[in-house]
């Protein structure tokens, strides 16, 4: 008997650690795989598509950051979240970093080994868990994002704000979060 209440204790426990682990567990997973597609998604289009000394046009953005922005949001629609890029050196406007994410930006460029940070955000009066990871600077992403007057010509003439030059290999070029909306968050 005793052993039989000691049994179905320890199963309660188990069932609802493993249930809670999971919630997070799921939704930091879930977020991880996101935000990895998408990082690594613009690393390959840009190695591939880029080749030394070619004219770079409209059409080139369209298969590197322009695929990459497209596919971020067919993820976000598909799976119910939120994605977003954000920068404080940020060439479109609608990516300009908060200064919240502006603080999260200072962080990954002081710290390199920081790799990802979780928190959580309210937005519209909903709860979200966010995982935040930084988008380095690579060699193939200078044919757009480097020297200033090295720009190619349809990136000065639509971007009239752009900040998003000047970088160098290695650079903190942004981040990416995903946000998951947590259930119950509703006010
Ligand atoms: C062919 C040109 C081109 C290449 C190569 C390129 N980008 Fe971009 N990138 C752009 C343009 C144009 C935008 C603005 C897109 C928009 O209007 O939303 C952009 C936007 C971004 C953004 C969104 C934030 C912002 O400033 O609006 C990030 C992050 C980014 N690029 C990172 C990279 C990284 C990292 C690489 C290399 C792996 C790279 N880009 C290569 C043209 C390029």
């Amino acid at each position: 008997m005793i052993k039989k209440i000691f049994l179905v204790f320890f199963a309660v426990i188990s069932i609802s650690t493993g249930v809670l682990a999971e919630e997070t567990d799921g939704k930091k997973s879930k977020a991880v795989a996101i935000t990895d597609e998408i990082i690594n998604m613009r690393s390959s289009l840009a190695q591939a598509f880029i080749k030394p000394d070619m004219e770079i046009t409209e059409e080139t953005f369209k298969n590197v950051c322009g695929a990459v922005a497209k596919r971020a949001k067919e993820i976000a629609e598909k799976e119910g979240v939120k994605i977003r890029h954000a920068a404080t050196k940020y060439r479109n406007p609608l990516n300009a970093a908060t200064p919240e994410e502006a603080e999260a930006l200072a962080q990954f460029s002081k710290d390199k080994k920081l790799k990802e940070t979780a928190d959580t955000v309210e937005k519209e009066g909903k709860k979200y868990y966010r995982y935040t990871k930084p988008i380095f600077v690579e060699e193939a992403c200078l044919a757009c994002h480097g020297a200033k007057d090295k720009r190619p010509k349809f990136i000065i003439e639509k971007y009239s704000d752009d900040k998003a030059y000047d970088f160098k290999v290695g650079e903190l070029r942004g981040v990416i979060s995903v946000m998951i909306p947590i259930e119950g968050g509703e006010k």
